[in-house]
């Protein structure tokens, strides 16, 4: 027997001052997409906003059900669109933002399982990473594939 370590990178900002400008935006968008959250259950509100490689934002938020599983994540809800109506455009950066009864998350909320092997289907049809930056008030997180949220991804990349 070995053990075997691996690591995860990704960076990590005090404030979005510190990030690029590009990113920046990214951070305001997913904070803009906030407002389309309908959690009436969990009052939990989550915006995502994926960059496109062409420069398109698209944006998503969760939406519930009073039948709870109907319901969806804001990651996949933009990434879904962004797929059905830019199938052959790859996706550059997903930014999420999550925030309880309307108070942004001191410590980023991380996306969900489902979400990461979403990202982890896409990031491998298009062949090249798919950043992701998570974003809190306290700190903003920042991936640079997929692979740093979801170590052994399901019929990964690397071998
Ligand atoms: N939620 C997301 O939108 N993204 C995640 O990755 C985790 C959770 C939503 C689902 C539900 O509407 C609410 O947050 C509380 O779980």
């Amino acid at each position: 027997m070995i053990e075997k370590k691996i690591n995860i990178r990704y960076e990590e900002y005090a404030s979005v001052e510190e990030m690029s400008l590009e990113d920046q935006k990214m951070v305001a968008a997913a904070l803009e997409a906030q407002k389309g959250s309908y959690s009436p259950y969990s009052q939990f509100q989550v915006g995502a906003a994926l960059l496109l490689e062409n420069g398109t934002v698209v944006k998503g938020a969760n939406q519930e059900n009073a039948a709870y599983p109907s319901g969806l994540c804001a990651e996949r809800t933009a990434m879904f669109w962004a797929s059905a109506n830019y199938p052959d455009v790859a996706m550059d950066t997903l930014t999420i933002a999550g925030s309880d009864h309307g108070v942004l998350c001191e410590s980023p909320a991380s996306p969900c399982g489902a979400c990461r092997q979403v990202m982890a289907e896409y990031q491998k049809k298009q062949g090249k990473p798919l950043k992701i930056i998570l974003v809190g008030s306290k700190r903003i997180r920042k991936f640079f594939c997929v692979d740093d949220l979801l170590p052994f991804i399901f019929d990964s990349l690397k071998v």
